[in-house]
């Protein structure tokens, strides 16, 4: 008999803007090459363009403010708590432009990952593709990786390279860099929802083996549609 199709995993998205890597998320979906659905596309900033093509999209939406609180812990408790409606099982940063509390993050331990536009562990922080062109390095790219409490530190899954060219520009490299983390996100999130990653005892697995170097895309995964 043929084995029944596993159920969705819920996902929460947070964003802070354009949400491109969102879009990718919802395109995979609605393609049906990722087995998840976005219960809620959460912001802290109220003009977020991700926050309009989700509602366009029928999504739940919810801003939650950071002007609005005083400091770091009672805006995560508020976050967290926005979040906790919608009972992920996986949220999502996808450009979500704010530090977290090592409280939130240790609520979220194993269920919080996030894009980041650099081949982690080099560049972590803001201005990656500038700094990465002053560095003069020849490869750049994108990670998906689980958030811990520190900083772009966690375990990478999965990981995109770009070729860097003679004469590159800042604005051109980010346009090759995110044009691969729209290919990397569902295909990351892809291997959560189908259970081939897991996280356990503070670690991350891939088929039931520890993971001990990022998967590469295109490399690794050869089979991602
Ligand atoms: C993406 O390039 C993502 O990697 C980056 O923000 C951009 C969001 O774009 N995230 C970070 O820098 C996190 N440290 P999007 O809103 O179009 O998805």
């Amino acid at each position: 008999m043929p084995t029944p199709p596993s159920s969705p995993l819920p996902l929460v998205v947070l964003l802070s803007g354009r949400g491109s890597n969102f879009q990718a998320l919802l395109h995979a979906i609605q393609a049906g090459r990722l087995n998840a659905v976005i219960r809620a596309v959460i912001s802290n900033r109220p003009g977020a363009a991700g926050l309009a093509m989700a509602d366009q999209a029928g999504i739940s939406t919810a801003v939650v403010d950071h002007r609005e609180y005083e400091d770091r812990e009672s805006y995560d408790t508020a976050l967290r708590i926005a979040i906790d409606a919608h009972a992920p099982a996986l949220v999502v940063l996808a450009g979500f432009m704010r530090i977290l509390t090592p409280a939130f993050v240790r609520h979220y331990e194993g269920r919080l990952i996030n894009i980041h536009p650099s081949l982690l562990p080099r560049f972590r922080g803001l201005d990656t593709h500038a700094r990465a062109l002053q560095e003069g390095v020849t490869e750049h790219g994108a990670s998906v990786h689980y958030v811990t409490e520190e900083l772009d530190g966690g375990p990478v899954i999965l990981q995109a390279r770009v070729a860097v060219h003679p004469g590159d520009t800042e604005e051109l490299l980010a346009v090759r860099v995110l044009k691969e983390e729209h290919r990397l996100y569902p295909a990351a999130v892809e291997l959560i929802a189908s259970g081939r990653i897991r996280w356990r005892e503070h670690r991350v697995w891939l088929d039931g083996k520890p993971l001990e170097t990022p998967l590469l895309l295109d490399h690794d995964l050869q089979s991602i549609p």
